[in-house]
C-alpha cells in the first residue's frame, strides 16, 4: 500500500536579528532611527506575545519570498539525500509571494535549476499560517493515489517588507519574521499504520476572512489600484489588518478542537506521541491550547520567542530547530496543529 513519508526537513532565517527594542526605532525602510518610530516596547510585546526578536532579509530590494523557500528546499532535498531532478511536484505556501502572479512555485522551479519542457508541477498555495498542514494533505493524497512520487513542499514567508512600521500598524507589525522551512515527502510501499503521514484534517470559515486580511488592491474596484501608496492618510491598505482578539479566540477553540479530533480519529494518545507542534502564531494561543486540549506541556514545542510569527513556515521551521538543537530525533511522531487567516485550520500526524 502507498503511504506518504518525510523524507527530509529544512529550514532558512536570514541572519539579521531583530529585537524588541530595535523594532521600535525601524522606519519604513526597516533601518535604525534615533527616535522611536512605534509606540510600543519590550515588556508589552513579551508579555502578550511571548516573542522576543525576529528575523528580517537585508533591506536590498532584491530578495524575494521563494529566495527563502529555496534555502530552506535545498536543506530539505540535503536532508533527504536527494536532488532537485528528483522531485515530480513543488507545493509552495506563502502568503507573500514575490508577485501577485504567477505564484512563487514556479520561481522556485527555476531558482532549483528544474525549469524547461521537463519540469516538473509546481503548486502555490493560499492558506496563510495553515499553508504547510493543508500542503501536507495535498502531498499525503497526491503520494496515495500514485500521482507524484516525490513532492517539495515549501512554507515560505517575507512579511518585512509589508508592515506597517508605526504605531498604527503596531498590533501586527510586532507579530511577523521572516523564514522558511521545507520537507521532502516521498512515496513508500507500506502496511504499517503508523509509519508515515498517518493523518491530516483540514478545516476552513469563511466568515473570518475579512478579521486577518491584506488587501493592496480590490479587483473588483475599477481602477483595481487606486490609492496612493505613499500618502499615510489613504495607504492602510497596503498593510496587514487584523481583528487581534477575535483571531485569537478562534484561534484557541478551533486548535483545541482540532487537537483531540486528530487523537480521537487515530486512537492515538499523548503517550504514542512525542512532540505537540503548534503554529506559532502567540506564546499565550499556545499556552490556551496547550491548557485545554490537556496536552503535557513537556511536549510541547515552541520558537515564536525567537522567530515571531513566519506564517506557513513556523511548522517545519519549529521542528528543525528542535532537530538541530537535538530535542527532535529521526523516527519521532508529530502531532502538528494549525490555525490562520480565512479563519483556516488543521492538524496532521507524522513522522520525521
Ligand atoms: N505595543 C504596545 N501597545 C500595543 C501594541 C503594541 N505592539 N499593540 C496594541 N497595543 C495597545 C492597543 O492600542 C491597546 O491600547 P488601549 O488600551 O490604549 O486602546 C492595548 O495595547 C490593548 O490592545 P489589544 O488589542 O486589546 O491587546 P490584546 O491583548 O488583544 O493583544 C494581540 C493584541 C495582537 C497580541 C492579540 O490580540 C493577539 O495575539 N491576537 C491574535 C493575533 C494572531 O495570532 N495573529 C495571527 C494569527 S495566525
Amino acid at each position: 500500500m502507498l503511504r506518504a513519508q518525510i523524507l527530509g526537513l529544512g529550514s532558512y532565517v536570514p541572519e539579521r536579528i531583530v529585537t524588541n527594542d530595535e523594532l521600535r526605532f525601524l522606519d519604513d525602510k526597516h533601518e535604525r532611527r534615533d527616535t522611536i518610530q512605534t509606540e510600543t516596547n519590550d515588556e508589552w510585546i513579551r508579555a502578550r506575545t511571548g516573542i522576543e526578536q525576529r528575523r528580517y532579509v537585508d533591506n536590498d530590494g532584491k530578495t524575494t519570498c521563494s529566495d527563502l523557500g529555496l534555502r530552506a528546499a535545498q536543506a530539505a532535498l540535503a536532508d533527504a539525500n536527494l536532488t532537485a531532478k528528483d522531485i515530480d511536484c513543488i507545493i509552495f505556501a506563502t502568503l507573500s509571494p514575490d508577485i501577485h502572479f504567477p505564484g512563487s512555485a514556479v520561481f522556485l522551479q527555476s531558482k532549483l535549476k528544474v525549469d524547461g519542457e521537463e519540469g516538473c508541477a509546481a503548486y502555490d498555495i493560499r492558506q496563510q499560517c495553515s499553508g504547510f498542514i493543508y500542503g501536507m494533505q495535498m502531498a499525503d493524497a497526491f503520494v496515495r493515489a500514485g500521482i507524484y512520487k516525490k513532492i517539495l513542499l515549501v512554507g515560505a514567508e517575507l512579511h518585512s517588507h509589508s508592515l506597517d512600521f508605526s504605531t498604527r500598524g503596531r498590533d501586527v507589525m510586532v507579530l511577523f519574521g521572516d523564514g522558511a522551512g521545507a520537507a521532502v515527502i516521498g512515496a513508500t510501499d507500506s502496511e504499517d499504520p503508523r509509519s508515515g503521514i498517518l493523518y491530516t484534517h483540514c478545516q476552513a470559515d469563511g466568515s473570518g476572512a475579512m478579521d486577518l486580511y491584506l488587501k493592496v488592491f480590490e479587483i473588483g474596484h475599477v481602477p483595481y489600484v487606486w490609492y496612493d501608496a505613499n500618502n499615510r492618510d489613504e495607504n492602510q491598505i497596503k498593510y496587514p489588518q487584523m481583528n487581534g482578539k477575535k483571531v485569537f479566540l478562534n484561534a484557541v477553540r478551533n486548535m483545541v478542537v482540532s487537537t483531540q479530533r486528530a487523537l480521537k480519529e487515530t486512537g492515538l494518545t499523548w503517550d504514542d506521541i512525542n512532540w505537540f507542534v503548534p503554529h506559532q502564531a502567540n506564546l499565550r494561543i499556545n499556552e490556551a491550547v496547550v491548557q485545554y486540549a490537556e496536552i503535557p506541556a513537556s511536549k510541547v514545542l515552541n520558537t515564536i520567542q525567537l522567530y515571531g510569527n513566519t506564517t506557513a513556515a513556523t511548522v517545519p521551521l519549529t521542528i528543525d530547530h528542535h532537530r538541530k538543537a537535538g530535542t527532535v530525533k529521526k523516527g519521532d511522531l508529530i502531532l502538528s496543529t494549525v490555525f490562520g487567516a480565512g479563519f483556516t485550520w488543521g492538524s496532521a500526524i507524522f513522522r520525521v
